[in-house]
């Protein structure tokens, strides 16, 4: 019997994942450069954190959740998102207090769990990159949020990138909206798909966001939040399109973009990338918005937040598939090369002093014959071969090479274990 990774899921392989790391050391740079701190939260959390957050309307609640019953009968759930995971852990941390300085900034990487349909970029269990920031209603931080997402993308070498934006308004404007939306589109009830009669009384922005052909024929007349905005929902949003501005962003206001998920409020955006690549048009990337509502719905203190979602599949995909080139991260500093059998402790030892000494080095550990080993050497990129035969055993030298210049040396061993870095600054360093 055979066992496959289950579906929707992938092993990142060691090649593979040093794009991987590179994605995740540039981003962690990044963040650090906004001075957003990391935060890990677990990887599963009671149901109610994202039922009660999601929307229990949204397709992420009601199909593509990973809940399960644990052995002491509690209902939980793989997350499906990290916002809120995030809230949760703000609140029970009360990183509200006044000991926090405001805006709370934090980040994460990791993986998050959907029963979806797996596709090109899309996976059951797939990597965010996401960032959270809380306290403060300030226009300026939706931009500072939006600005990050993207930089990191042009950081990872996307070029075409747009920006769709919109905004959902306050609570009030909201309300406004959502009645003016059910009266344009009770009298077509009938003809709506399945989820929009379901989802028309208890949330009809989610009809905005539907697929379906039949609800797309009344979308496209529908009533724009944009005409239900309050004032102060409206400077809000003018604000923040002002200072998109200004840093020069350009961007497209989409009225009919709602989001998956039912905690927005206020500013909406998604990044798009060019994927023709991919035979695609663009492809949402990074999305997000603001959540002023969140924290005080799961317990906490009323508390604005934004943040955004950055998925690392998709990222990879459209990287390769736009052909951006991976810095070479992969350094091997020595190989050590022993010709026949007494040379094995010898070998070993002056790997673990380079290692010691804050070199990558390697050896054989499969009886190869010198040639084997130079083979080895070489693909593996090495910068010096240092070998040691029969001779050297009894000289105590070993002979040292600069691969690339083919320059070679003898060195006692003693200077190897203890002072490589003199060894290379005085002999090949000209
Ligand atoms: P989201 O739009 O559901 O937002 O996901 C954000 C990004 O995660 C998507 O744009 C996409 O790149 C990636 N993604 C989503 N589902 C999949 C999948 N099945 N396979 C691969 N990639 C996927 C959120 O998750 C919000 N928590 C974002 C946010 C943070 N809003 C405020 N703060």
């Amino acid at each position: 019997m055979r066992y496959q990774r289950p579906k929707g899921t992938a092993d990142i392989l060691p090649e593979e994942a040093k794009k991987w790391q590179y994605i995740e050391d540039t981003a962690r740079m990044i963040f650090d450069n906004y001075r957003y701190h990391e935060i890990r939260t677990p990887m599963f959390e009671s149901f109610d954190v994202f039922s009660r957050t999601s929307g229990d309307t949204s397709d992420i609640v009601t199909k593509e959740m990973y809940d399960f019953m644990d052995k002491g009968d509690r209902h939980l759930s793989l997350r499906p998102e990290g916002t809120a995971g995030v809230v949760r852990a703000f609140i029970e941390n009360k990183l509200y207090g006044p000991e926090h300085q405001k805006p709370v900034k934090v980040y994460y990487i990791g993986p998050m769990f959907r029963y979806e349909r797996p596709q090109s970029g899309r996976q059951r269990e797939f990597h965010q990159l996401g960032v959270e920031a809380f306290g403060s209603e300030e226009p300026a931080l939706d931009v500072e949020v939006i600005a990050m997402g993207m930089d990191l993308l042009r950081h990872f070498g996307l070029k075409d990138l747009r920006l769709a934006l919109n905004t959902l308004g306050d609570k009030e404007s909201r309300d406004a909206y959502r009645k003016a939306l059910i009266e344009y589109l009770e009298p077509h009830y009938d003809e709506l798909s399945d989820d929009s009669k379901t989802r028309l009384h208890k949330n009809p922005l989610r009809v905005l966001d539907s697929k379906d052909k039949r609800d797309k024929k009344f979308v496209k007349d529908a009533p724009s939040i944009l005409d239900y905005l309050d004032e102060e929902s409206q400077k809000h949003f003018d604000a923040v399109k002002s200072l998109l501005s200004d840093l020069g962003i350009d961007y497209t206001i989409d009225p009919t973009m709602v989001r998956g998920l039912d905690y927005y409020s206020h500013t909406i955006f998604e990044i798009m990338a060019d994927s023709k690549a991919l035979g695609e048009g663009y492809t949402t990337i990074c999305a997000g918005g603001r959540y002023d509502g969140l924290v005080e719905e799961l317990g906490g203190p009323q508390t604005p937040g934004i943040g955004f979602g950055l998925g690392v599949e998709r990222l990879l995909v459209l990287m390769e598939a736009t052909g951006v080139s991976f810095p070479v991260l992969d350094q091997l500093d020595a190989y050590v090369v022993g010709i026949g059998e007494d040379t094995n402790p010898t070998t070993l030892k002056i790997v673990q002093a380079l290692r010691d000494n804050g070199f990558s080095a390697d050896r054989d550990y499969l009886d190869r014959k010198p040639k084997a080993q130079f083979k080895a050497a070489d693909r593996l990129n090495a910068q010096y071969t240092i070998t040691i035969g029969d001779e050297e055993l009894k000289s105590k030298q070993a002979h040292v090479k600069e691969m690339e210049s083919g320059k070679e040396i003898s060195v006692p061993f003693d200077e190897i274990i203890h002072d490589f870095n003199d060894v290379i600054t005085d002999h090949f360093n000209d």
